[in-house]
């Protein structure tokens, strides 16, 4: 029986273009959509834009736009992020939509009839200069535990205390610097804390399969708080000014929580498809499982809200069948921050031509099922679509692919026996499970250890030995078809991962598109397969520095080195041009401990520092000096720093300034240091 499927991805937040994560999300989300698609089930794949809210509004607002006009560009960009990823949504919508409004204040009428709605009022700070209610994180002010200046009315970054706004020492607004008023407010709440609510929710984690292990534990917890930690009721209403949707049925003014019609906007985005398509959306919830991937940072809304809003609305709504979790992406160990900028941009990735299907290749190779953090680590990166994708896989095509078409008229060789054949056939099943469980690693390890066997047998046959004389021709044609029909298998399996290069491999084979189940299909010697037709190059080295930022040098010709080099002599014993003091000024050079030198893997000139600088805190530097210094000799030493260099991504981190050093023409660096007696944080005039 076929399944049919209803699959969703988290609905990005529409204040920005997407990221590295992002994009880790949809692939992993369409690499198991067309895995299901190859095993013959139906899916309904779906996506939108996360509109609401206060930041969103804010954002526009600071881009002089409305809220429409801002997050209908951030829209207009999806397009070439998806495309460029071979990510294939059936549809792409957005929560800020008629369909959207329809269904969230539907939801809320009838949560609001089963009298899991009420109201009462709350206390909160607000912008008297603004105009408007602020959430914690727009509020400023003291400690009140260790009397921290600037922080967040949520909790103290010095202390780690966790207060709420109303209880900061000397609030402002992080939003205009005015000395917010306490005002009252009647908001609306879900009663979560219900013990129908919570029984049910319950219940909905322990059927087996629901959820990760993982995920299950942490929602168990939540649900069982005790105390301070007990689950609360659920504020899911925001006072004007709000980019949002109605409360309905009132008079006054209120918006629905962007945290309540957010989900929705899953099912929203349904509608809209199959108002397209003119299907009853209702009969496709009804019959499709509904299952959504998300990242570990919004489990809470997704395993405690969600299916509790769904079920307590009732009919047509449905809860859903299955949350699947995946950890974070970093970038080479660091976690990736929106502000400090470190991470792939994809979008550079796909400017600088570098295929889709290696990161497809390469996230689908770190992905299990568990919640686990993955790192892109740039080295990895490349060793494992060079070394796998292309030295292992494509390899195997290339090797085979040229003698059968020029000696046997490109027909593969009929009724050939052969046990390694057996073998990669056999693994369906087991591969298939990996795809299934979303144990891509596992899919691939067991894929590419097929390609080594298959290899192994080429180089034992040896075909270009074969070819010398003609008594051969027999088994050279044998040996071309076993390795050429088990590279069909071996795309069939990567397929999912690869959508594109198995499109054009199948041409090349002679093949329509084909489904797991031709697995068992063998090549016929009535078909002549194609010219092969290189199916993929390996990566650069400096494709990454490219990627990371780092300027690939390009390589001078003979007389322009010889030209390049009196000018650079000449230019070295000159002074540089004049500037002003002002101009001098401009650098914020510091005195800095170095705490820590680490080697970098990788790198040949650069060392890691751990700079400490005084009221500027902590600060991390790479540095070329690595040919001069082991890093035992600078731990403990003082140096000088230029601290306003704007941050620097580089292959293995971002580097937050420069540290100063002499050299000349002989070979040898010299760090600056300053005088005894400086201190971390000087300044330097
Ligand atoms: N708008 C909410 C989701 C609403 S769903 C009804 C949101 N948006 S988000 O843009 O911040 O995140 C969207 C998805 O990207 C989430 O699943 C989130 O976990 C995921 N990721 C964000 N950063 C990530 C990584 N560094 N790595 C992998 N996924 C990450 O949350
Ligand atoms: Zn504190």
């Amino acid at each position: 029986m076929p399944r049919r499927l209803f699959v969703t991805t988290a609905l990005p937040y529409a204040n920005g273009p997407f990221h590295i994560g992002h994009i880790m999300e949809y692939i992993q989300a369409d690499i198991w959509v067309r895995f299901q698609r190859m095993q013959g089930h139906e899916v309904l794949f779906v996506g939108a834009d996360d509109a609401h809210g206060a930041p969103i509004m804010l954002a526009a607002e600071k881009a002089g736009k409305s809220p429409e006009e801002f997050v209908a560009a951030v829209a207009g960009g999806r397009g070439k992020y998806l495309d460029g990823f071979h990510v294939e949504y059936d549809n792409w919508h957005s929560t800020h939509s008629p369909e959207n409004t329809e269904l969230s204040q539907d939801i809320f009428r009838k949560l609001k009839l089963r009298g899991l709605v009420y109201t009462r009022p709350v206390e909160q700070f607000f912008d008297p200069v603004k105009g408007m209610y602020l959430a914690d994180r727009y509020v400023k002010g003291e400690c009140p535990n260790c009397g921290a200046q600037d922080q967040y009315g949520d909790a103290c970054e010095s202390c780690s205390t966790v207060y709420s706004a109303t209880a900061l020492k000397n609030p402002r607004s992080a939003l205009s610097g005015a000395r917010p008023e306490l005002r009252s407010s009647e908001h609306y709440f879900f009663r979560l804390s219900d013990p129908k609510c919570k029984d049910f929710i319950r219940q909905w984690l322990e059927l087996p399969g629901r959820v990760q292990p993982q995920v299950f534990n942490k929602a168990v917890e939540w649900l069982d708080g005790e105390g301070d930690k007990a689950l609360g009721d659920w504020d899911i209403s925001r006072d004007p000014p709000y980019f949002g949707i109605r409360v309905p049925d009132i008079a006054e003014e209120k918006y629905l929580y962007v945290w309540l019609d957010a989900p929705i906007g899953y099912l929203a985005s349904l509608q809209n498809y199959c108002g397209k398509k003119g299907l009853d959306w209702r009969k496709v919830l009804e019959t499709h499982e509904q299952i959504h991937f998300i990242g570990k940072d919004i489990i809470y809304f997704h395993t405690l809200f969600w299916p509790a809003m769904l079920h307590f609305a009732g009919a047509p709504y449905k809860v859903p069948d299955h949350v699947y979790v995946h950890g974070f992406i970093q970038v080479s160990g660091e976690k990736m921050s929106k502000s400090r900028g470190t991470g792939i941009d994809p979008l550079r990735y796909l400017e600088l031509g570098m295929n889709p299907e290696w990161l497809r290749y390469y996230i689908a190779a770190k992905l299990n099922a568990a919640v686990e953090d993955i790192d892109f680590n740039p080295e990895d990166f490349v060793a494992r679509v060079n070394s796998d994708l292309v030295g292992k896989y494509i390899n195997i095509a290339s090797r085979a692919a040229g003698f059968l078409s020029k000696r046997f008229g490109g027909r593969p060789a009929a009724r050939v026996v052969s046990p390694l054949l057996e073998r990669v056939r056999v693994a369906a099943p087991e591969i298939a499970r990996g795809y299934e469980e979303r144990e891509f690693g596992k899919a691939l390890r067991r894929t590419m250890e097929l390609a080594d066997e298959v290899n192994a047998f080429v180089d034992a046959e040896k075909p270009w030995d074969l070819a010398k004389s003609p008594d051969n021709a027999g088994r050279l044609h044998e040996v071309c078809t076993v390795s050429l029909e088990a590279f069909r298998m071996l795309t069939l399996y990567l397929k999912p991962v690869l959508p594109r290069l198995a499109a054009r491999a199948e041409q090349f084979l002679g093949l329509g598109a084909q489904a797991w189940e031709d697995v068992a299909r063998p090549l016929s010697p009535e078909r002549a397969i194609g010219a092969y037709q290189h199916l993929m190059t390996r990566v650069e080295e400096k494709q990454l520095d490219a990627l990371f930022n780092i300027e690939s040098v390009p390589q001078p010709t003979a007389p322009q080195r010889h030209a390049e080099k009196q000018q650079h002599a000449a230019k070295k014993h000159a002074v540089s041009d004049p500037i002003s003091i002002d101009d001098f000024n401009r650098l914020d050079l510091r005195v800095a401990k170095i705490v820590r030198a680490e080697q970098v893997e990788g790198a040949d000139k650069l060392l890691k520092l751990t700079l400490e600088v005084g009221e500027l805190g902590g600060r991390t530097v790479f540095a070329g000096i690595k040919s001069a210094y082991a890093p035992g000799q600078l731990e403990g030493r003082l140096a000088v720093l230029i601290a306003n260099l704007a941050p620097r991504k580089m292959k293995f981190g971002v580097s937050e300034g420069m540290v100063l050093a002499a050299s000349g023409e002989e070979p040898g660096i010299y760090l600056i240091a300053p005088d005894s007696g400086a201190r971390p944080g000087m300044r330097v005039k």
